[in-house]
């Protein structure tokens, strides 16, 4: 039998990924290991909450005793591991936490997983290491197109067309260039989990995948935010000029490339993740606030009033945009939804959802662990 702990997977990309592998393989045993920050969220995994093959365990991954016990008590076979902290603006407030999660956290379980596998008679034998990280560590890329065409590209690209792009796309020789503290953090990590496999043998897989946008996002990223603010008529912070560009993915299609890299995924290979999907920000949130009024009844365009020029984010990166196309020619993965459908239906889902964003607004949803689990 598989048991594997999924870490961080009660925050956003991570609940994705426990609601998949749990409805998925009722044959594993899939252990969320999580420290509920303000990320955390429990109520994003509340449909699976009382499946038998699943456990929550509220820990955090710096601390290196509980993460081994852990992993002698469920014989662990498998670690994906996407707990992080993950707002570049707060890490440009708080690096110290970013090192000490980002990195420090992911050393933490590498080194319990080594000593935990290694005194196994079958040692890494049927064992996987799998750190989810991002685009960003590539830094960031030019605006202008060496074919002279400039983003956004609105849908997802062809294969032509991205033969005609050239080189300009992070590929995953890139080499590594972080600019922010968050990404530097996530870069260092990426460097330990390579390490661990060159020096001990330990069976790792790196991905970097792009923006992800859908449903369970914390409302302190863009699109989840600014879904929020519209429908509150409040004024949507746009960084600079919002002409930075980014390659968004839907959030599930993420979770699905991670179930197959993880099955089927070449040990010590990286793999980038990405839709060919490149917009500009200020074209992006034009379609959020065009899609919100629709939604609501409202003229469409009536909110643009809304938007509001705000200074830069500091060392912001000028475009990300993710070449995924050795994950679509190794393993046959492809992104499901053409952009216009995922946005549509990120936005009905927060619309629809209120109670779950009210919640994290007022703070009640931290209350939640305690409800729920603090007496199983
Ligand atoms: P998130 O902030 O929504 O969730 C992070 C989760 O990790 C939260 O549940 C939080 O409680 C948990 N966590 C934080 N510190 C912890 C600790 N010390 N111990 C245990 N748990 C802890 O993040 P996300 O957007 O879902 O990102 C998940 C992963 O994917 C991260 O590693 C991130 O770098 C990576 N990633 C994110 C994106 C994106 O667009 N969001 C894109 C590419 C890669
Ligand atoms: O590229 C992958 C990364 O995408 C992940 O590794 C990160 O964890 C994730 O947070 C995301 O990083 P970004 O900084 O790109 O995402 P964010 O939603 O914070 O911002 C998206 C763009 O919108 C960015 O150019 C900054 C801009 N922005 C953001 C906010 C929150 C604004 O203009 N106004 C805002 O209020």
């Amino acid at each position: 039998m598989k048991s594997i702990i999924i870490t961080g997977g009660a925050g956003f990309i991570g609940s994705h990924v426990v609601r998949l592998f749990v409805n998925k393989y009722p044959e594993y045993r899939i252990i969320n290991v999580d420290k509920l920050t303000y990320a955390g969220n429990l109520a994003n995994l509340k449909d699976i909450e009382d499946k038998p093959n699943y456990r929550f365990v509220k820990a955090d991954i710096c601390d290196f005793d509980t993460m081994y016990a852990l992993m002698q008590e469920e014989h662990v076979t498998g670690i994906i591991h996407l707990a992080a902290e993950s707002h570049v603006d707060r890490s440009i407030k708080d690096p110290f936490t970013f090192a000490r999660t980002n990195v420090m956290g992911t050393l933490s379980l590498l080194q319990a997983a080594k000593l935990y596998w290694e005194a196994q008679p079958e040692k890494y034998e049927g064992k996987r290491f799998y750190h989810i990280s991002t685009d960003e560590v590539y830094g960031a890329l030019e605006m202008t197109h060496p074919e002279g065409i400039t983003p956004p590209f609105s849908t997802q690209a062809s294969s032509e067309h991205h033969e005609a792009y050239g080189k300009d796309f992070f590929v995953e020789t890139t080499k590594y260039n972080p600019h922010s503290p968050y990404s530097a953090s996530k870069a260092s990590s990426d460097h330990f989990v390579r390490a661990f496999h060159d020096t001990y043998g330990m069976p790792t897989i790196v991905t970097n995948c792009s923006n992800n946008y859908g449903p369970y996002q914390f409302p302190e990223k863009l699109i989840p935010l600014f879904i929020n603010n519209i429908r509150h008529r409040k004024p949507l912070p746009v960084y600079g000029k919002g002409e930075n560009v980014r390659d968004w993915l839907y959030v599930e299609d993420h979770a699905r490339a991670i179930d197959l890299i993880y099955h089927q995924g070449t040990i010590a290979e990286t793999y980038n993740i990405g839709g060919f999907n490149e917009w500009k920000n200020i074209d992006i949130i034009k379609v959020v606030i065009n899609t919100v009024d629709r939604l609501l009844g409202r003229e469409e365009g009536e909110d643009m009033n809304l938007i509001t020029y705000v200074t830069d984010r500091a060392g912001h990166d000028m475009r990300y945009a993710i070449d995924s196309r050795k994950l679509q020619a190794e393993l046959g993965w492809e992104p499901s939804l053409q952009f216009e459908e995922g946005i549509e239906k990120t936005v009905r889902w927060y619309l629809d959802n209120q109670e779950w964003m009210d919640n994290i607004t007022s703070g009640e949803y931290e209350k939640y662990y305690d409800d729920m689990y603090k007496n199983r």
